[in-house]
């Protein structure tokens, strides 16, 4: 808990969210019903996450998901948790996730269902072996105009701008829940003594500028030949100093650090992922969503990532993101013009 002696107020994620939720009119609750399971269900993954090695949740299903990658255990109960969580709100019509091959249709038939949910369950899962810091991203999306209950892609392929909310939670050294419903961005810090998300970082704003690129430097011969010249750029000290480097491997704690510190994130095309890694709409789209919000950039190379429109719910895009001076440096440097 915080300190007691403080005369700051403590403000919960629930507090917050319904404070937010006077943003969108008629919502009567709904939304703020809908972001609690969001919330119930990542208390639910770091408690599991916290315990790994002592119940037998480490190491592979046996299984590979729809990217043709092996799931984790730990993918899978996310998965599950998130869809159970999130199956019980009526205002969700729609669920999307990494794991799943296709949209999910729940509450089939209810008229209360607005909104579809998006969601990464576990990201960065070749760190959880390792006691090294995995995440949850999700993006929530209105449903658009004329969609159908049949047509539950319909519903989740929107560009980015579309976003009414976004965030990610890393299960780091502790937990940390990260969100924005397009008013500023916001963090939480879960209070494990009472199981609480508790504002600790409001209204966060990124640095214009940082000290670190973060990068897959080992794929970098098959990188386009203007992204390692960048990148040898930032290190040369022509943007005033010289850069150091910083990948984790887990994206949400990559951009965790990249959105308090600064700096800049890449995962450019490479020779077996052509077209980038991550996954535009449950990876790119809720970080670019933050990232703008808190005064940062991100494009997919050349264009804005939350312009693009999707055509297919686990397309990957190449991502670059963060802070402005960095960015802006990128796009004269390295976009054709
Ligand atoms: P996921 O665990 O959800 O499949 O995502 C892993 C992603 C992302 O978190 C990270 O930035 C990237 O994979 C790391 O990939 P490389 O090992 O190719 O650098
Ligand atoms: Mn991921
Ligand atoms: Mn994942």
């Amino acid at each position: 808990m915080s300190n007691p002696h403080s005369t700051k107020p403590i403000i919960t994620v629930q507090q917050h969210i319904l404070q937010e939720q006077r943003r969108f009119p008629g919502s009567s609750g709904e939304f703020s019903w809908l972001l609690s399971g969001i919330t119930m269900a990542t208390k639910l993954i770091q408690a599991k996450v916290r315990r790994a090695g002592l119940t037998d949740i480490l190491g592979e299903q046996g299984d590979i998901n729809v990217q043709g990658e092996v799931q984790q255990k730990l993918d899978i109960y996310a998965n599950e948790v998130l869809v159970h969580c999130l199956s019980a709100r009526e205002s969700i019509g729609v669920l999307a996730s990494e794991e799943n091959e296709k949209p999910m249709l729940v509450h089939k038939g209810s008229e209360n269902a607005n909104y579809a949910v998006v969601f990464d369950p576990l990201d960065g899962s070749s760190n959880i072996d390792v006691n090294v810091s995995v995440g949850t991203t999700f993006s929530i999306l209105r449903r658009p105009e004329g969609a159908s209950l049949n047509d539950p892609e319909k519903w989740v392929l929107q560009p980015g701008s579309k976003q009414i909310a976004a965030g990610y939670v890393v299960y780091g050294s502790s937990t940390i829940l990260v969100y924005s419903v397009g008013d500023g961005v916001h963090g939480f810090t879960l209070d494990p003594a009472v199981g609480a998300y508790i504002l600790s970082h409001p209204n966060i704003r990124m640095p214009s500028q940082g000290k670190y690129y973060s990068v897959n430097e080992a794929y970098s011969d098959t990188f386009p030949p203007r992204y390692v010249e960048y990148i040898k750029r930032l290190r040369s000290g022509v943007l005033g100093h010289k850069y150091g480097s910083r990948y984790i491997g887990s994206m949400v704690a990559d951009f965790h650090r990249t959105l308090l510190k600064g700096g800049i994130f890449l995962y450019p095309p490479t020779e077996t992922n052509t077209e980038g890694k991550l996954r535009l709409l449950y990876e790119a789209n809720p970080v670019a969503f933050l990232a703008e919000q808190a005064g940062g950039m991100a494009i997919d190379g050349t264009r804005r990532v939350l312009d693009i429109q999707p055509d297919s719910i686990h397309q990957r895009t190449p991502l670059v993101v963060g802070s402005r001076v960095e960015l802006a440096d990128f796009e004269r440097f390295v976009c054709p013009s």
